[in-house]
């Protein structure tokens, strides 16, 4: 698997254009946060460890799959929490790890504000979910949080990611996965991503005022 994979998929595609519409009410940008999620998770669970179990079906005894290692789900607030819940349902067993970080808008640099991740026992593999990769600095604190947890393989899921913020996290962590729908060009004098969605914590939780945009 490539380290920075932009999942090409009609179904992707379509939706990310209901999240980019500015006429996208938030019971439908949920929605089409959930199916994109879901087409994401996909991709970036294709290479979890899987072990031999033993099952009988109605006819005979066979030897199926179940996975063979831990996996922690680490929103970052508020947004993320919107891509918890499809990752759940493909991964039942999953452990979710909320992590509050929020930019500050003076400056558009990460403040860490909730943070109640252990320091032992790491799960194997870590899924950081935030449907925004900007200036990539929510992520490096969320991924720098795994790092100091001992997480050996990491995914950052995105639904939209700017350029500039993947360079920055992987100039930082070069080793963590990244998957995305969509990759957009640049970011502007605010650091929202352009063409983007304008703020998905907002448009999810339906706490958007015009003058944020
Ligand atoms: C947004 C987004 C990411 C972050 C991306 O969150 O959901 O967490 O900004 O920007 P960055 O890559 O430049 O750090 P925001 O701070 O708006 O908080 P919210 O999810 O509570 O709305």
């Amino acid at each position: 698997m490539s380290l920075v994979v932009q999942v090409d998929h009609p179904l992707i595609q379509s939706h990310l254009t209901t999240l980019r519409n500015e006429r996208t009410l938030p019971a439908e940008f949920r929605a089409s946060l959930r199916r994109v999620s879901t087409l994401l998770a996909f991709e970036a669970t294709r290479h979890l460890a899987v072990r031999d179990t033993a099952v009988q079906t109605p006819l005979t005894r066979i030897t199926g799959k179940e996975l063979g290692s831990s996996v922690a789900l680490v929103p970052i607030l508020r947004a993320g929490l919107g891509m918890v819940d499809p990752m759940l349902d493909l991964i039942p067993t999953a452990e979710v790890w909320h992590l509050g970080v929020y930019r500050d808008e003076a400056t558009a640099e990460p403040v860490e504000y909730y943070n109640k991740i252990p320091d032992s026992h790491p799960a194997e593999t870590a899924f950081v979910l935030d449907p925004m990769l900007a200036t990539g600095g929510s992520a490096i604190v969320a991924l720098s949080v795994l790092e100091a947890w001992k997480v050996r393989s990491i995914y950052l899921i995105s639904i939209i990611a700017a350029q500039p913020g993947i360079d920055m996290v992987r100039s930082r962590f070069p080793d963590v996965r990244i998957i995305v729908g969509a990759i957009d060009p640049e970011l502007n004098s605010r650091k929202f991503i352009v063409p983007g969605l304008g703020d998905a914590g907002d448009r999810t939780f339906g706490t958007l005022r015009h003058a944020d945009v």
